[in-house]
This record gives C-alpha cells, sequence and structure tokens, in this order.
C-alpha cells in the first residue's frame, strides 16, 4: 500500500502533526501550496485554488490531508486541493490539529462541520477524519483558555499522553 501526506499549515502544528505522520509510516510528505497564499484573503473567502503537486496522488492507494480549521470554516487550501484532486484520489484520511476540542466539535466553530463538508465532497473515498485538538496537550485548567489553546504549538516536548494515543490509533487504523 503506497501513502502519501500532503499538509498545509500556517503556524507549523499541523506541519508537525504530517511529519510525525509521514515519519511513522515511512511515507512521501508534501506541502500544498495555494497560488496565492494570503491568510487575510482566505479569511474574506478569496482564493486562486492550488499550484499542482509534485507527486500525483493518483499514484498513491491512499491519501492523507493534514491542516487546520479557521472560524469553522474548510479552509481554501484543503479545499481547493480536494477539489483539484478528487478524481486522483482513491482513499482519503482527513487529519486536523485545531483549537476545538470533541465536545465543540459541533459547535459554531467546531471541526465537524469542516469534516460533514469533506465527506460530502469526496464521498464513500474519504475513510476517516480525524482531530487533533490542542486542549489535549495543554494543562487541564488551560483547556478552556482561548488565548493558550491559540498560541500552543505541537512540539516533541508536549506530543504525549493523550494525542498520542490518538496518533498511534490512527496510524494503527490507517496501517
Ligand atoms: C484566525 C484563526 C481562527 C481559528 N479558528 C478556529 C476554529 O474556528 N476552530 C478550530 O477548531 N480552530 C481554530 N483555530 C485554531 C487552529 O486550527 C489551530 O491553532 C491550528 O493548530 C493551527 O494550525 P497550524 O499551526 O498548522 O497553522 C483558529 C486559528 C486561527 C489563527
Amino acid at each position: 500500500m503506497k501513502t502519501i501526506v500532503y499538509y498545509y499549515s500556517r503556524t507549523g502544528s499541523n506541519n508537525y502533526l504530517a511529519e510525525r505522520i509521514s515519519g511513522k509510516l515511512k511515507c512521501e510528505k508534501e506541502e500544498i501550496r495555494p497560488r496565492i497564499n494570503n491568510f487575510f484573503l482566505f479569511m474574506l473567502k478569496i482564493s486562486a485554488g492550488v499550484k499542482a503537486v509534485k507527486n500525483n496522488p493518483s499514484d498513491y492507494d491512499r491519501v492523507i490531508v493534514v491542516g487546520p480549521v479557521w472560524v469553522g470554516r474548510f479552509i481554501p487550501p484543503l479545499k481547493g486541493f480536494l477539489k483539484k484532486y478528487r478524481e486522483e484520489i482513491k482513499n482519503l484520511y482527513f487529519v486536523s490539529c485545531c483549537g476545538s476540542g470533541d465536545e465543540q466539535k459541533d459547535e459554531k466553530f467546531g471541526h465537524g462541520h469542516v469534516f460533514r463538508e469533506v465527506k460530502e465532497l469526496m464521498g464513500d473515498k474519504c475513510r476517516e477524519c480525524v482531530a487533533f485538538p490542542i486542549g489535549l496537550v495543554v494543562s487541564e485548567d488551560k483547556k478552556k483558555d482561548p488565548d493558550t489553546i491559540m498560541k500552543t504549538r505541537l512540539t516533541d516536548e508536549n506530543f504525549k499522553g493523550e494525542i498520542e494515543e490518538r496518533f498511534d490509533k490512527f496510524i494503527e487504523g490507517v496501517g
């Protein structure tokens, strides 16, 4: 089974997660590069699509896409990538290191909305959507502190305990 990880990351956490996944699965990792990589334009829902990737998704049995959630949205780099390569992708795993926790997934800014859109777009090709909420790596008393959630990034130091268990389970499921 050939697998590839495509990722988009603005502040590093999803890059870190993508790196860990590709390291564990010993597979390729490639960045999703928007034609215009401008966060403020993305916020205004303005996007010019994504550049062609070097590794064609059709050459892989499994495609893992990793990236963040902003204001409850399926962000343009990830949506642009999946729209462009929908036909080429055989099996998709969608993964996000995001701010919303499991219990907030269906709230206004929760990752649940994004996962539903991904499933709608990809249909049966979508095997699994998995969230790695930042709250899993912050201390109990800071889990509900928005400032801490927004500022915390995944690192070797904090990627332990619950998040690591979720990661191992995900790898097992893909493997
Ligand atoms: C402007 C902005 C808006 C965000 N909105 C949400 C949101 O609605 N839901 C959510 O789960 N996380 C949200 N987040 C948190 C990001 O998904 C989280 O910080 C993610 O790990 C960043 O990924 P990156 O470091 O790979 O760029 C937001 C972050 C930013 C900067």
